[in-house]
């Protein structure tokens, strides 16, 4: 029996990236108009196993679970074997025969690559070292809410081009036609091999991030230092600041007042970003963290259930 995982968003097409997006803008208006119990997933349990911490992530999946019928269950991973060696390999294995899906957020991309392989049932990366696909699939909703469109929407991304979200903001944004652009200093540039060479010759490079925001519809930032990387803090802080902020300095050189202002959250104020800027009305974050739900909503029947809509 195949089955399709959810890892990097590689292998969907734009066409399914579309439904996805199309999808979670229906849930979203089913849910505001106090539909927000369907019962496509009643009797599906879904696990979470989390070796990082989450805020959004995990309320957000655990409630579209919820609210889709089904039942999460959520493992940190010292609570598992895992932390006591058991192969990842046995875990998929095992957790497989319980569960219809595994959502794992994990340091190690190849461990999740290894979860899938042996997992009966699909496996959604939550967040790992290289991606962070979920988390886009609420950037370009998000992004198509505020915009009314993807195609040919500028995307300027300042800060670390290596960064697991602004991994899955360009190979998302590449299919859905959106054009991408990432200021960062030399030795954090994108990898070629992370984001695949028909994303990586599709999104432009610049160092200086006020030529990169020049005329773009979408100024995003991340962390400068993402969960596992705490001990290169002090190298990492001296190559992005003060330089790579967004800061009210920085979206001057916007040229034009209609630009919206992202970031995956959560944010570290004064770091890649200024306190001022995500409080400003350009700033979208809140609405983008709120997308992370109906977007969880939309991969979860599209992997288990796909013809859910038309029983609505
Ligand atoms: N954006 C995001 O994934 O947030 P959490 O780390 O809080 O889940
Ligand atoms: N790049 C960040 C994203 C957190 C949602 C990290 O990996 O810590």
């Amino acid at each position: 029996m195949s089955k399709r995982d959810f890892l990097t968003l590689k292998d969907y097409t734009a066409e399914e990236i579309r439904l996805l997006i199309d999808d979670a803008i229906l849930l979203k208006r089913l849910r505001q108009k106090g539909r927000a119990v369907l019962p496509f997933l009643s009797g599906f349990n879904v696990a979470l196993i989390f070796e990082k911490p989450s805020t959004r992530t995990r309320a957000s999946f655990s409630v579209a679970v919820y609210e889709l019928g089904g039942l999460p269950i959520t493992y940190s991973a010292q609570e598992l074997q895992l932390s006591r060696g058991e192969p990842v390999r046995d875990v998929a294995r095992v957790l497989s025969r319980y569960h219809h899906a595994i959502a794992a957020r994990v340091f190690r991309h190849s461990d999740l690559e290894e979860l899938a392989r042996f997992s009966r049932v699909p496996v959604i990366n939550m967040l790992s070292d290289l991606y962070h696909p979920l988390q886009a699939l609420a950037d370009y909703m998000t992004i198509k809410e505020k915009k009314g469109r993807v195609d040919g929407v500028r995307v300027a991304f300042i800060g670390d081009g290596r960064d697991n979200v602004f991994n899955s903001l360009a190979i998302a944004g590449v299919k859905l036609g959106a054009r991408i652009r990432v200021a960062s200093p030399k030795a954090y540039e994108p990898d070629p091999e992370v984001l695949g060479d028909d994303v990586y010759s599709k999104i432009e490079i610049y160092e200086d991030p006020a030529e990169a925001v020049r005329d773009v519809d979408v100024v995003y930032t991340d962390v400068f230092v993402s969960m596992g990387q705490e001990k290169e803090r002090e190298e990492r802080l001296k190559a992005f600041l003060p330089r790579y902020q967004v800061n009210s300095d920085l979206l001057k050189k916007v040229g034009r007042d209609d630009y919206i202002v992202m970031h995956c959250l959560p944010a570290h104020r004064g770091e890649e970003i200024t306190d001022d800027v995500i409080e400003s009305g350009n700033s979208v974050v809140f609405d983008q963290a709120e997308n992370r739900l109906h977007t969880s909503k939309a991969v979860l029947l599209y992997l288990l259930n796909p013809h859910w809509s038309r029983s609505l």
